[in-house]
């Protein structure tokens, strides 16, 4: 798998030339936690950023293939967090009121998990259905009595989903879109499967975000592409749509969802317009900023791996809490393994009692967190920080302090 680092790549997208811009080196699939048994089998690729010139699309320089990351045993559960539950239902309710009104609608999620979001349109009485690859989580989504298929979204599974059951009005894709590199396919796909008013929803971390934040743990192998306005926009014109509408969220550390129609079948919102024309005030998918970017990322490594060892050799007690896919570029850029942080807390039953990716550091269940307190806990989970300090109040109150690394290394 892994390339020398200087070989030309090209766009995904439109085939120009890929500049690389951060190299965060050899790293394991973010998302294997191990068994001592999986130990010697390990699975190792290069991770590295870059931009194309052509459509500005920020995108890895080397794919992983899909199969090792979305099968059986993929352990992402969406609905282990309460704000994402929220934040699902209320998007769920927006297509019920404003795009599902016709008769008989039809709604497609492209990556849709445990059905965290299908689950109100199944209690709406709305025929859906969700594209699954990973059948562990799509079989939790079936025994609620969600429909879904356990595939792959692209150009052939849609087209089957079309001649057998009709066009849908709304598809909608969450934090999906962005871990498929094959986008040409998809939007064959959406292309077949789409009515002609219908409208096309995505919504992935924000390259905007994740610049501003530094927050370089949006990268890893699933995250194959960085989106922008911009770089969206280029990318539905070419496949014949038109990004129509745009929305700033604040979950998952900050993301856009992207609203696509047919070309000409929506008059597009000011909101576009205005993303757009930040995106080029802050000369976001320039290539000095995105330099900029990694040097930031050199400068939270140092930073947090000087705290790290400092308080280890003040003898503090430092374990993580919540075992990411983030978290495995982090560990594994910084060099942070179980003799810095001794386990990391997780409610995931799947990766519970398992190592994590690259680095073995154990996974120990939520609960193990107050028994006792460490000193400092390593907040991995930096997008759930307020779901997670809100629960977990006693831990300050006994003393334990959180530390952060985004937007640079901090402790709270
Ligand atoms: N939509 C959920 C959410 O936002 O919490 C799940 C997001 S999860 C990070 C990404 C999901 O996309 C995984 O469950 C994975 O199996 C699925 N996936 C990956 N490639 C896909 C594809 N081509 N078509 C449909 N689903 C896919
Ligand atoms: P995510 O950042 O990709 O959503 O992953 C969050 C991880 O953190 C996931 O493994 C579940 C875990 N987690 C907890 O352990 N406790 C919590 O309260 C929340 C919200 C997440
Ligand atoms: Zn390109």
């Amino acid at each position: 798998m892994t390339g020398p680092a200087n070989a030309t790549v090209s766009c995904r997208i439109c085939g120009g030339v890929v500049d690389e811009f951060l190299d965060l080196g050899r790293q394991p699939l973010s998302d294997r936690f191990l068994t001592a048994d999986d130990l010697a089998g390990e699975f190792f690729y290069r991770l590295a950023v870059g931009q194309c010139h052509g459509c500005s699309m920020v995108q890895l320089t080397e794919e992983v293939p899909r199969e090792l990351m979305f099968h059986e045993a993929y352990p992402y559960h969406s609905s282990g967090s309460s704000v994402m539950r929220e934040h699902f239902a209320r998007i769920a309710r927006r297509f019920l009121d404003s795009e599902l009104t016709g008769p008989d609608p039809f709604v497609v999620e492209i990556g849709c998990n445990d059905g965290i979001m299908l689950k109100s349109m199944q209690e709406a009485g709305i025929r859906h259905l969700g594209f699954e690859p990973s059948s562990g989580v799509a079989e939790v989504a079936r025994a609620q009595g969600i429909r879904v298929r356990t595939d792959f979204f692209e150009a052939s599974t849609a087209t089957a989903v079309r001649e057998a059951e009709g066009q849908a009005d709304v598809i909608y894709a969450a934090n999906t879109m962005c871990h498929i590199p094959y986008l040409e396919s998809v939007f064959r796909g959406v292309d077949a499967l789409l009515t002609e008013r219908g409208v096309f929803v995505f919504e992935d971390p924000y390259l905007g975000d994740i610049v501003a934040k530094t927050s370089f743990d949006q990268i890893y192998d699933e995250h194959f592409y960085l989106f922008s306005a911009g770089s969206v926009r280029a990318a539905a014109e070419r496949f014949g749509f038109e990004l129509v509408d745009v929305e700033r969220l604040a979950v998952h550390g900050g993301e856009v969802r992207y609203f696509l129609a047919r070309r000409g079948a929506r008059t597009p919102t000011p909101a576009v317009a205005r993303l757009l024309a930040e995106e080029s005030a802050q000369q976001l998918t320039d290539i000095a900023t995105l330099r900029s970017f990694a040097v930031g990322v050199e400068r939270v490594r140092a930073d947090l791996t000087a705290l790290l060892h400092r308080l280890r050799a003040e003898g503090r007690r430092v374990v993580g809490y919540g075992a990411t896919a983030k978290s495995a570029t982090v560990t594994n850029f910084c060099g942070i393994g179980p003799e810095l942080v001794a386990y990391v807390c997780d409610t995931t039953p799947g990766k519970q009692h398992h190592l994590t990716p690259g680095r073995h550091i154990p996974v120990r269940p939520a609960a193990d967190f107050a028994d006792p307190y460490p000193d400092y806990a390593l907040l991995f989970a930096w997008n759930h920080a307020e779901e997670i300090m809100a629960k977990e109040q006693e831990f300050q109150a006994a003393g334990g302090k959180w530390i952060l690394y985004v937007p640079e290394v901090h402790i709270v």
